[in-house]
């Protein structure tokens, strides 16, 4: 479908997400090019720029005209690069192959990921992105319910910095739509906060596979140059561990705010405290972060 207004050609890629916009040049776009992509990517949640080929200083001035950036605050990345670019090589180990929302241990986790494809293979290495809107959209209403009045917590151990911890809500509004998406992931959320740890293990389990379930996702044949952005407010993603030969991305997040949820919190936090057991452990880390927030208010 040609856009009228910028000539620009949005060809969707399915119907829960994702769309590749042909035509604009990222390194020559004017401001009302710019609110455009902003209206595309509210619409279609991540889109895709074949053909860019940006050098590293070109892709950090074209991510700060979405916001300020920020470096990867845990995994370094090539002394070479601008401090904004986080590059990720798979020869390196570099492939995040599990499902995740970019960040969201941060108190105020990146809202915007701009991706550029510096090499890859012929065949494997997609990347899957899923529309945690729509995931949302189809739970029933007493999951709804249930899922509105809760929060997790989620921490950076993938980074082995298990320390760093936010709690998010499980159900966050979308600041500029006002849509409702779940918010916990595979890679960061570590425990339900008002859920035992056991309830939390099984309804952990049950959204991430939810969330995973392929009516809601997109997956993505990369083509070296292609340059991708996507909302990480109301997706998640995750690449397909499944080639041989090199595969390099360098990447850039826009920083982030607050996260809200829907309603005020409903439920106390559940944990068994009240005096140790052998089960304790099971809610140690969470009491721990509890009780920091608590020393720190
Ligand atoms: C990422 O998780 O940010 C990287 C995605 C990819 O390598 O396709």
């Amino acid at each position: 479908m040609t856009n009228s207004e910028s000539g620009w050609e949005v060809r969707p890629l399915s119907p829960a997400l994702g769309a590749e916009v042909i035509g604009p040049k990222i390194n020559n776009l004017n401001d009302d090019q710019v609110k455009k992509l902003k209206e595309l990517l509210l619409e279609h949640l991540v889109i895709f720029m074949p053909g860019q080929s940006p050098s590293p200083a070109l892709h950090v001035e074209f991510g700060k005209r979405f916001g300020s950036l920020e470096g990867h605050p845990n995994l370094s990345s090539d002394d070479k690069l601008p401090r904004e670019i986080f590059e990720l090589k798979a020869s390196k180990g570099g492939i995040a192959d599990e499902w995740h929302t970019d960040l969201t241990f941060r108190s105020s986790p990146a809202i915007m990921s701009i991706m550029h494809i510096v090499k890859c293979p012929e065949v494997g290495g997609d990347t899957l992105w899923s529309s945690t809107y729509a995931a949302y959209d189809q739970l029933s209403s007493p999951m709804k319910d249930l899922c509105e009045g809760l929060t997790a917590l989620h921490d950076a151990h993938p980074h082995n910095q298990p320390d760093q911890m936010a709690i998010h809500p499980v159900v966050r509004l979308h600041p500029e739509t006002q849509r409702r998406a779940l918010y916990i992931n595979q890679h960061f959320t570590r425990r339900i906060v008002e859920l035992s740890a056991e309830e939390s293990e099984a309804v952990l389990k049950y959204l991430i596979g939810w969330i995973s379930h392929p009516k809601f996702s997109v997956r993505y044949r990369w083509r070296p140059g292609t340059v991708c952005m996507w909302d990480n407010r109301c997706t998640q993603h995750m690449v397909l561990n499944d080639f041989t030969g090199e595969r390099v991305i360098q990447r850039v997040t826009v920083t982030g705010d607050k996260v809200f949820g829907v309603k005020g919190k409903k439920y106390k936090p559940a944990l068994n405290s009240d005096r140790l057991s052998a089960q304790s452990r099971h809610d140690r880390q969470l009491f721990m972060h509890l009780k920091n927030e608590d020393s720190s208010s």
